[in-house]
């Protein structure tokens, strides 16, 4: 059986992220989605809210599991005996911010990084953008899966 990490924030998980996924189990027989510490963020959800959300939302999706990664990544893919880490490309930011950590990721472990490209119609859609247009009282119920455009409102207490 082939495994694979789809690691992140998830801060909330998008329909972007859930795309990524899908194509990741269509590669690899089991997919555990690993929800991470990003030190260059400060998340607005907390860990288990993160995972909760996730898990609602890839509940239907066999072969896929949800897991916090307590520390770096290559050792969790190390535990969980993943061949490979899947992440999606959006364009050329993504490319640059995601090449660095593939090519530390194989030189910790040996550990390669497979990029896949999302569909192009959910390119705009990055967690982000997402807390920002919710900040701000816009509608995001249509780039989320059910139940993050709540939460969101909930963590901005009441809008959104
Ligand atoms: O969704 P993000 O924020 O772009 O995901 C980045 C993430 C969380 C996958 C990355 O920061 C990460 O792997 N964090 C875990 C700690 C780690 O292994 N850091 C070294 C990365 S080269």
């Amino acid at each position: 059986m082939t495994t694979a990490v789809c690691p992140g924030s998830f801060d909330p998980v998008t329909l972007g992220h859930l795309d990524v996924v899908r194509r990741a189990r269509s590669m690899f027989d089991h997919v555990v989605v690993g929800i991470a510490k990003n030190a260059g963020k400060s998340p607005l959800l907390d860990l288990d809210e993160r995972v909760r959300l996730a898990r609602v939302a890839l509940a239907d999706l066999p072969g896929v599991e949800v897991a916090v990664v307590p520390g770096l990544l290559v050792d969790f893919c190390s535990e969980v005996g993943a061949a490979a880490i899947v992440k999606g490309l959006r364009g050329g930011a993504d490319y640059d911010a995601e090449v660095p950590m593939a090519l530390m990721n194989r030189h910790l472990t040996g550990v390669e990084t497979v990029f896949v490209t999302g569909d192009p119609n959910l390119a705009h859609i990055a967690s982000s953008l997402v807390k920002d247009v919710a900040r701000h009282g816009g509608d995001v119920s249509d780039l989320v899966p059910p139940g993050v455009a709540d939460a969101l409102a909930a963590a901005f207490g009441g809008r959104a």
